[in-house]
């Protein structure tokens, strides 16, 4: 493609938080990708570091899944919503529940992320208002954190960049802080932690637990730059949620399926929520799908006659889309029959470590994260931990330097993160740490030559 044709095509769409003019300066153009590679137009091969976007957990167009979506689209590829569901979902919505923690077996399948936590948040209002508790409305999410585009779900959010343009926000949606934020305030880091999850409860005492509906939260935060706090935070967040008759609502659409080392990072914490929002990974890539799973005997309150009128009051065209549930359905058969959850603990053991070797760049406060979803945060100064200013962020040169070195990762100003597909070896990893390594150095001279 000319690159007049490319310029002009671009113009006429966006790409997803992105400057399309400064995205022009080294095009990415996907032609195929397989496994843990994409290529581009011109041949020029990238190994893909982190799925696609979290997304393809088993690489790009793994040959089972792959099978699984011909054989459904032999068979039915949409089921009429408002009069039937397909066997094949009926399939999905069982074996989603059967690996989700506790007894969160009510699952709803949609086609994404922010279409799951928007639904999650309804069903929990809802919940409240047909189990005598119709005050419950509020939500109490954090700063930093990322729970979709839509209104609801961007209210949720907590990124200052991509909510502020939109204001004002919807009502009813509160915010308090991660631990990352109290770090530097304590002496250790489960200090921070402790004072992290009493500062939800304050809120919600101060706010009247009478009007708060759920704490909705991503267990490790990517936005927030792969934010992972300690198994006791979890705890403390169980207990404050079920003193004041708030629903835990985890935001698992990055965490989700075996990358931490369980199908859930809940499992991973040892914390059953109330409900669980998925997507991403649980598709591998392959079609848009996502789902809400929550307590089956929450579902209850949802069960009654026509004239009871108390069926959930939503949903969605593709919602249990037969060709999305059938990939579904063939992701997770794949990840139990391969204990891929083993697997991400063993290459996460390995994974860190390697990321750890990087502290010798000099420019490295913290390798964090669980299984193989790991960040590394860049700062100027890792003795006084003092960060890169805010013209100079490392960050951003690496962002043109991965690219230029074939590699495609997450990559924020202070931080990037990594999430290989669970088809790696630990030599891929060797190949990805190599490319990060060179792509840091890259960056560093880059960034001198730009002062
Ligand atoms: C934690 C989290 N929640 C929700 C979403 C929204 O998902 P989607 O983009 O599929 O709507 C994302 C997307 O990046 C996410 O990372």
């Amino acid at each position: 493609m000319s690159s007049e044709r490319l310029e002009r095509l671009l113009k006429r769409t966006f790409l997803d938080y992105q400057q399309t003019m400064e995205f022009l300066r080294a095009p990415l153009v996907i032609d195929r990708a397989e496994g843990l590679y994409y290529w581009d137009v011109a041949g020029r091969r990238y190994f893909d570091a982190i799925g696609g976007i979290f997304v393809a957990v088993l690489g790009h167009r793994h040959p089972r899944v792959v099978a699984a979506m011909q054989r459904q689209l032999e068979r039915v590829t949409f089921a009429p919503p408002l009069h039937g569901i397909a066997d094949v979902t009926l399939e999905f919505v069982e074996k989603l529940g059967a690996v989700a923690p506790g007894n969160l077996h009510f699952v709803k399948a949609f086609s994404g992320g922010s279409e799951s936590t928007e639904a999650a948040m309804k069903f929990a209002r809802q919940y409240f208002k047909q189990t005598g508790q119709p005050g419950k409305y509020k939500f109490v999410s954090c700063y930093a954190g990322y729970h979709g585009g839509t209104f609801g779900a961007m209210a949720a959010s907590g990124t200052g960049r991509r909510k502020t343009k939109f204001e004002p926000q919807a009502a009813g949606f509160l915010k308090t802080f991660l631990p990352l934020h109290y770090r530097d305030r304590f002496a250790t880091w489960e200090e921070a932690n402790r004072f992290a999850a009493q500062a939800f409860e304050d809120l919600i005492v101060a706010e009247d637990p009478a009007t708060v509906a759920g704490v909705m939260l991503e267990p490790i935060s990517n936005t927030a730059g792969i934010v992972t706090p300690t198994d006791d935070f979890f705890r403390l967040l169980r207990e404050i949620c079920d003193r004041h008759q708030v629903l835990l609502i985890f935001d698992e659409i990055i965490t989700g399926f075996a990358r931490t080392g369980q199908m859930f990072a809940a499992q991973t914490f040892g914390v059953t929520p109330d409900m669980i929002c998925a997507g991403k990974a649980l598709s591998s890539g392959l079609i848009p799908l996502g789902s809400m799973i929550a307590r089956e005997d929450m579902a209850d309150a949802f069960w009654g006659s026509l004239e009871a009128d108390v069926q959930f009051a939503h949903g969605h065209t593709y919602a249990g889309n037969p060709l999305a549930c059938a990939v579904g359905s063939a992701v997770l058969d794949e990840i139990l029959e391969h204990d891929l959850c083993g697997k991400a603990r063993a290459l996460g053991d390995y994974l860190a470590q390697r990321l750890e070797s990087l502290r010798a760049l000099g420019v490295v406060r913290e390798v964090r994260g669980k299984g193989v979803l790991r960040g590394v945060e860049l700062v100027e100064d890792p003795v006084t931990n003092r960060p890169f200013p805010p013209d100079r962020k490392l960050g951003t040169f690496l962002k043109r330097t991965a690219l230029a070195n074939g590699l495609i990762l997450r990559i924020d100003p202070d931080w990037f993160a990594v999430c290989p597909a669970l088809i790696a070896e630990r030599s891929d990893l060797d190949e990805m740490v190599e490319l990060i390594e060179r792509s840091l150095r890259d960056a560093l001279d880059l960034m001198a030559h730009a002062a």
